[in-house]
């Protein structure tokens, strides 16, 4: 019998009448919570040949009952059980199957040949990126904004509080999945101690699920988020490239004392572009700074803007975007005033934050 876990699945389901396949998995784990040595026959011969325990693996198993098709089809192109599950955890297909391409794109393989080295951690830290902002999302969802976009700030406010230093050591919140992309709460309340005055207010464009705002009402400040793609209620939808030239309703020149540019990290960029340029790193500048040129006319004379990315490492390689951002960012015209790298405990996270000054008068 194989031991590849749809296989051993499938095998187990045979041992049922009927074509019901949650009436299948029940008479299944009925047999299975039973003392093995009253297992039929059946059962019996498919496990034994397995070489599996009857313990977590087979509980786990029996939960491909809810795998979606996507799936059950990346578990039989080689995808390991646990990955599999944290991708079924996906709500939305259309994000599962753009955390499933680089599986699916692969040519075909003979049964037992090994995934592609670093393909399997690449889309579990994928997964539970995506799983992370659904959640946030199903947080956010009672927030809203006025007619205007804008979020209105929390009465009485709590004052930031500052994290010393250009190297900011924070603790990740607990339990929080290590997701890749929303950035840590305790970061954004140093970055609003450090540049944002009293009763400021806050433009995000690239604000997702709005992270950002969230925080930011608790400190009294008032956010306008907007993302190209939103995901929740309160962020308007708008492209960071066209924000001030068609200004949706509540923006306008000069409303921000501070604009908030933190694009999809490089790889997430990579993912949805052609790959094989060697000039990617370029056509993400470019990409970067088209954001920072469209909306950087929200900042009032004299204030600032941040453009916040990490550093991708994976399989192997490392690319560091950082230094050309700061080129979108003076080739806006801004001058790059402050860089704050965030390190949280255990070295698990490093945020790299670029702070531009627009000038005083214009
Ligand atoms: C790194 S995520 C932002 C995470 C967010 N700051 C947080 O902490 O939760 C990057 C976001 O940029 C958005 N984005 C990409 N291109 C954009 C564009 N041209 N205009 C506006 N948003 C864009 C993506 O949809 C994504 O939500």
């Amino acid at each position: 019998m194989s031991r590849k876990p749809l296989a051993l699945y499938q095998a187990l389901l045979a041992t049922q009448p009927g074509d019901d396949e949650a009436a299948r998995v029940r008479g299944v784990r009925r047999i299975l919570q039973a003392e093995r040595s009253a297992w039929p026959d059946a059962v019996r011969a498919v496990l034994d040949g397995a070489g599996v325990g009857d313990g977590y693996l087979l509980r786990g198993l029996l939960s491909i009952a809810t795998f979606a098709p996507d799936v059950r089809d990346a578990l039989e192109r080689g995808l390991p059980f646990v990955v599999a599950r944290r991708v079924n955890r996906i709500a939305d297909p259309a994000v599962r199957a753009e955390v499933l391409a680089p599986l699916v794109a692969l040519p075909e393989r003979p049964g037992a040949a090994l995934l592609p080295r670093g393909l399997s951690r690449r889309i579990e830290a994928d997964a539970l990126a995506a799983i992370t902002i659904e959640r946030s999302a199903g947080m956010r969802a009672h927030v809203t904004a006025g007619a205007d976009g804008w979020l209105v700030a929390d009465d009485p406010a709590a004052s930031p509080r500052r994290l010393p230093g250009h190297v900011w050591l924070f603790s990740p919140n607990r339990g929080a999945p290590r997701g890749e992309e929303p950035l840590a709460p305790r970061v954004v309340e140093a970055l609003l101690a450090r540049l944002l005055p009293r009763g400021g207010a806050l433009v995000d464009v690239t604000a997702g699920t709005g992270t950002i705002a969230s925080v930011a009402r608790r400190f009294g400040v008032r956010s306008w988020s907007g993302d190209i793609a939103p995901l929740a209620p309160f962020v308007c939808r708008a492209d960071a490239r066209t924000l001030m030239a068609s200004p949706p309703r509540g923006v306008s020149a000069g409303c921000a004392d501070l604009l908030v540019v933190h694009p999809p990290t490089f790889a997430v960029w990579r993912l949805t572009r052609s790959s094989g340029r060697d000039d990617q790193l370029d056509l993400y500048r470019d990409d970067v700074g088209a954001m920072i040129a469209g909306s950087l006319g929200v900042v009032r004379p004299g204030r600032h803007v941040v453009v916040i990315s990490r550093p991708v490492r994976r399989a192997g390689e490392v690319w560091l975007a950082t230094s050309h951002l700061a080129e979108g960012l003076e080739e806006a015209g801004v001058r790059v005033v402050g860089y704050v790298v965030a390190v949280a405990d255990g070295g698990a996270e490093d945020w790299h934050l670029l702070i531009g000054q627009l000038p005083r008068s214009v």
